[in-house]
């Protein structure tokens, strides 16, 4: 309902969550079958150069929805990129994003590389991530944040 739509606030400066200012915020969505059409083309290539061997354990402990908990990592790894502002380009791997479970099933994001390169240059410390997927697609979203105090 357009009359009841809620103001516009607009904030001086970034937005903080626990104190820590918002860096970037990034969103993907992923077809499911674009990454099954990748691994039955290119097979332990394309896993290998994408995901770890973590992410790749995770997915194949469910056969069933595999292709839907890889298709949610690859959103999350393009989700990362966005904050970090670079696209892909040169020196940067896809298997520099990773995610990680907490005992709670909380996705986590480890970065390596070049990645965590560039997410020190931009004094990011912390990671927000959330991925969710069905049968079709899988979609994910990063906020990186900056160190307190910085
Ligand atoms: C988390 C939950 C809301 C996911 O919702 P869903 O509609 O079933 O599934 P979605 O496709 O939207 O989300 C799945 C993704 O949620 C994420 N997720 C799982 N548990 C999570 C949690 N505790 N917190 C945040 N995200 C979580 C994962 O990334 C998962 O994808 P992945 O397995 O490929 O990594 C649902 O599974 C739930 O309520 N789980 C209960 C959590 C819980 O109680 N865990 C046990 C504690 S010991």
């Amino acid at each position: 309902m357009l009359s009841q739509a809620l103001p516009v606030v607009s904030l001086p400066g970034s937005a903080i969550i626990d104190g820590m200012p918002i860096v970037g915020h990034g969103i993907d969505i992923v077809e499911t079958t674009r990454v099954q059409r990748m691994v039955e083309e290119h097979g332990q290539r394309f896993l290998d150069r994408v995901f770890t061997p973590a992410e790749q354990a995770y997915a194949a402990r469910n056969p069933k929805r595999q292709y839907e908990h890889l298709a949610g990592r690859f959103a999350a790894k393009e989700a990362v990129l966005k904050v970090l502002g670079t696209g892909w380009r040169g020196g940067i791997a896809w298997t520099d994003v990773e995610v990680i479970k907490e005992a709670s099933g909380q996705p986590k994001i480890v970065l390596t590389g070049e990645c965590a390169r560039i997410a020190g240059t931009l004094e990011i410390e912390r990671w927000h991530i959330s991925i969710s997927h069905i049968e079709t697609h899988a979609t994910a979203s990063a906020i990186g944040l900056r160190g307190e105090g910085k």
